[in-house]
């Protein structure tokens, strides 16, 4: 198969295939990065495309979030995060959703909607007393989605009833997150960042700069356009799946030590390391594909440079470690030098990203380490739900049923 993309005014891209067919398909311009060329009548031609891990395939038209991977950059709704790092998460749920960031007047109604729908469910509650205590908080995330989905009445005919429920599950992560460590204390202080906090750590541990920290993480973490994650929550939503159903999958791609779960990965193999004379040994392991060993907190298949996002959390890091000392930052920013300085890194372009310094930052505010990516999912369901509504809107929208190559018998 040969593939040519015309030049000059023709927006077509044609491909010659092997049967000598040729098919002209139409290349569909993007407001910013890679124009994309539209196979979907390939198929009828005899020939799918094969692109495992989607290394080259965009699934859907999106106007949330865009990653500028060359240069380093993330805007959501156009506005980059640098600009948006000493907003509130209920600015940041308002931006996603809704598409602009609310005037003061709008931040002082939504901050006390979101208030009053965060209670959670009595039999919610109760149902969580009785889970297993050894449960991976993760796990009992999931599980917390799919008790939130009311047993009747759901309603989702329309965008303005799919957009209360997305404000309503949103509502109700900050209490269900903290529930998932401690099921005894859900406190419903005034702000999205101070419900989770409080609950988790009490209202006593709060203060302006634990707040603000946390809410700059909650944005650092609200959306990063086709990830896993949200792709599985489009693919399942996709099937008419409910919301609950669709986040809850979301949940489970998040887990993975690869996705969300490499910030809790990153502080288990900090600690592993231990001492910094141990870490020109772990290099090596890292760098040895015999050995399963990852720099965890390392690479990302979109940003090739830096990841915008590791460059504010460590910022944020520093600030949060003003408050409390910890040896393992010390070994974390030795790693961190002799990695950027070692060819393997170099030429492969791997640079920290978010989930390096996030561990770091969480556990130095007292969070344990197996919330950390139950916290990067409190962030990320804002970010699903924007996938979801836009989902439901979107004329192209079909299930998502991939084809395959098949080498079998
Ligand atoms: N440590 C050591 N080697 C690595 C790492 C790493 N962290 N990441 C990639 N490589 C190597 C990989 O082995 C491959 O080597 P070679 O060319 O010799 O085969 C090369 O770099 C290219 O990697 P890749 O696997 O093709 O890259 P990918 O785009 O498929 O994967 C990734 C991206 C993030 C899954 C991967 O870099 C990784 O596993 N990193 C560690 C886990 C991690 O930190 N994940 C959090 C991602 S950011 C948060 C989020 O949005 O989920």
């Amino acid at each position: 198969m040969s593939e040519s993309i015309s030049q000059g005014k023709a927006e077509t891209a044609t491909i010659v295939l092997p049967n000598g067919k040729s098919c002209q398909l139409p290349v569909l311009s993007s407001n910013r990065g890679v124009p994309v060329i539209d196979i979907r009548q390939l198929g009828r031609n005899g020939y799918y495309t094969h692109d495992p891990g989607f290394k080259s395939t965009s699934s859907c038209q999106s106007d949330i979030t865009y990653i500028d991977g060359v240069k380093g950059k993330l805007y959501y709704r156009g506005h980059s995060i640098e600009s948006l790092a000493n907003q509130p998460f209920e600015s940041i749920i308002h931006l996603l959703l809704l598409g602009s960031l609310p005037s003061d007047q709008q931040k002082a109604g939504f901050t006390k909607q979101l208030k009053l729908q965060a209670d959670l469910p009595a039999q919610l509650l109760k149902t969580f007393k009785q889970l297993d205590p050894n449960i991976h908080p993760m796990d009992k995330l999931q599980i917390g989605l799919h008790l939130l989905k009311p047993n009747s009445g759901l309603k989702l005919d329309t965008h303005e009833q799919r957009l209360q429920v997305a404000f309503d599950i949103i509502a109700k992560m900050p209490l269900l997150a903290a529930l998932c460590h401690n099921p005894s204390a859900p406190t419903n202080l005034d702000t999205y960042a101070e419900r989770f906090l409080g609950s988790l750590l009490g209202s006593n541990a709060i203060n302006s700069v634990r707040q603000s920290a946390f809410d700059c993480i909650l944005m650092l973490h609200a959306d990063h356009e086709q990830n896993a994650s949200t792709s599985t929550v489009r693919m399942v939503a996709s099937t008419g799946a409910c919301p609950y159903s669709a986040c809850a999958a979301g949940i489970a791609a998040l887990s993975g030590p690869k996705h969300g779960g490499a910030n809790e990965a990153c502080l288990k193999m900090l600690n592993t390391i231990g001492s910094t004379s141990n870490i020109p040994d772990y290099i090596d392991r890292v760098k040895d594909h015999q050995d399963p060993a990852l720099l965890m907190g390392f690479g990302h298949r979109v940003y090739k440079n830096y990841d915008p996002r590791a460059a504010v959390m460590k910022s944020l890091c520093h600030q949060v470690m003003k408050q409390a000392s910890d040896p393992l930052l010390e070994i974390g920013q030795q790693l961190e030098a002799a990695a950027l300085e070692d060819d393997y890194f170099i030429q492969r372009k791997l640079f920290p990203n978010v989930d390096y310094y996030s561990g770091l930052t969480l556990s130095a505010m007292g969070i344990p380490t197996q919330l950390f990516t139950v916290i990067f999912a409190l962030a990320r369901t804002t970010g699903w739900l924007a996938h979801w509504l836009e989902l439901h809107q979107d004329p192209d929208a079909v299930i998502s049923r991939p084809r395959q190559r098949y080498m079998g018998k």
